[in-house]
């Protein structure tokens, strides 16, 4: 069965949306197998975002990433990678979509609410990243 990882971003715990984008991925039918709150070090957090570590933005990518506790999740369901990508909407929230979770509640890029993993590959290492197999409900 296909799984992704989410995460609810700090400023989507700290503005209240939790409640909001659970009931949206559950809505769809995803199953969440997976659900934790934790607060970021920095080195789980240059981890997360290793792909980026070139990037000028990097450094406060880390810094944001790690400002307050996030909910880190793990989903289920038919087609959820890309599935879960478009309940996101894009990466940039001015240009993300009404009725998408960012196109809803976002306006800049770097405060966009949520993270999905983008391929497969990334799912399975960041499923792995954040959870031991014995965290996952079967
Ligand atoms: P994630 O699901 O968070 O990985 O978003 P994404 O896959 O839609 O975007 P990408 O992986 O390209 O970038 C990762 C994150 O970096 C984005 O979600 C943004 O929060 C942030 N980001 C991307 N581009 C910029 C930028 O130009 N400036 C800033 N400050 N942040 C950026
Ligand atoms: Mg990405």
């Amino acid at each position: 069965k296909e799984r992704t990882f989410c995460m609810i971003k700090p400023e989507g715990v700290a503005r209240g949306l939790v409640g909001e984008i659970l009931t949206r991925i559950e809505h769809k039918g995803y199953r969440i197998v997976a659900l934790k709150m934790l607060r970021l070090t920095r080195e789980m957090a240059e981890k997360h975002y290793a792909e980026h570590r070139e990037k000028p933005f990097f450094r406060e990518l880390v810094e944001h990433i790690t400002s307050g506790p996030v909910i880190a999740m793990v989903l289920e369901g038919p087609g959820v990678i890309s599935g879960l990508r478009k309940l996101m909407g894009a990466t940039n929230p001015q240009e993300a979509a009404p009725g998408t979770i960012r196109g809803d509640y976002a306006l800049e890029t770097g405060q966009n609410i949520i993270h999905g993993a983008d391929s497969l590959a990334s799912a399975e290492r960041e499923i792995n990243l954040y959870f031991r197999p014995e965290e996952i409900m079967g």
